[in-house]
């Protein structure tokens, strides 16, 4: 998808903090927009991002099937499927598997994962037909390297990325095509996602936090190259690079990572 002009783009999550910059973006590519995010309040500020270029929004649940539904039901009829499905909108939080409860961590599966499977089986039939369109996954560096206390976010973005990069080579000679970016720690919302288990609260320091208006240009830009796989900040193309080479130098720097969070969090308190 060299040209936004005038395409449709579906984002998830589009009031979140990649949420919004995608909005803004796209929009200032000359795309059109389909938002969607949990809450009416969230979604009100992409829409106000929107402005002229909103085609429709929807208010749904994505860690269920049926909020999948409603939101392929806003899209309109199949010979009208966006020409982008921006999979963005995502959960996390922190700990031991067995010190999360179980029904937190099966609501992460559920959006993280199996709601941009959900998305993409629904769209890609009249994307094929159609002969264009494409998947934009937000993965994360999380979706390379098992870290300490994110088995299941680690979990859900190790299966995005497997299903993309499989997705991409099913689609080959279609015109459709996948891209999936694996930000690092960007200054979201989702940094104050819920921690279990842990007596002081861990707090990313700030040197390591990318802006997110730069990780959505990066992606963006992926997308436009039709690059499969985009590290769109420093610390994500350091650690994709210390994973294939070095991997042993990353878990002394992860174990750094683990004390500095310590400190920062004494600090924020
Ligand atoms: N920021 C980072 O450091 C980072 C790094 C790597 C990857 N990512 C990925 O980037 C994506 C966007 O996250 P973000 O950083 O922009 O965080 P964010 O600001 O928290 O955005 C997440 C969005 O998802 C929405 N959401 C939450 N639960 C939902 C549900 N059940 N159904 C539908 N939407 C729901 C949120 O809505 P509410 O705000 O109303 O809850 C929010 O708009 C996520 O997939 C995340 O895993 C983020």
């Amino acid at each position: 998808m060299t040209d936004l002009t005038n395409k449709t783009v579906l984002v998830t999550g589009a009031g979140g903090g990649f949420g919004l910059q995608m909005v803004r973006q796209f929009r200032a590519a000359g795309a059109k927009l389909v938002l969607t995010d949990v809450s009416d309040e969230a979604l009100q500020s992409a829409v106000a991002a929107a402005g002229d270029d909103l085609v429709a929004s929807v208010v749904a649940n994505l860690a269920t099937e049926q909020g999948c539904d409603t939101v392929i039901a806003a899209c309109g009829s199949r010979d009208r499927v966006p020409d982008v499905l921006v999979n963005n909108a995502g959960i996390a939080h922190a700990g031991r598997l067995d010190h999360v409860p179980r029904d937190q961590w099966e609501t992460l599966m559920q959006l993280n994962l199996l709601a941009p499977m959900r998305l993409t089986n629904s769209l890609l039939p009249g994307m094929v037909e159609r002969g264009s369109g494409h998947i934009l996954n937000v993965s994360s560096v999380a979706g390379w390297m098992g870290a300490k206390g994110m088995s299941s976010y680690c979990a859900s973005k190790f299966g995005l990325r497997g299903f993309g990069e499989t997705l991409a080579a099913d689609l080959d000679g279609t015109g459709v095509y996948v891209t999936n970016v694996y930000p690092s720690f960007s200054r979201t919302p989702i940094l104050d996602s819920p921690q279990h288990g842990y007596e002081q609260r861990r707090v990313v320091p700030d040197y390591l936090l990318s802006d997110p208006a730069d990780v959505v240009a990066r992606a963006l830009e992926g997308m436009r190259r039709r690059r499969l796989h985009v590290f769109p900040d420093k610390y994500a193309r350091i650690t994709h690079y210390l994973i294939r080479f070095a991997p042993w130098i990353l878990r002394r720097m992860e174990r750094r990572l683990q004390a500095a969070a310590i400190e920062a969090g004494k600090t924020a308190n």
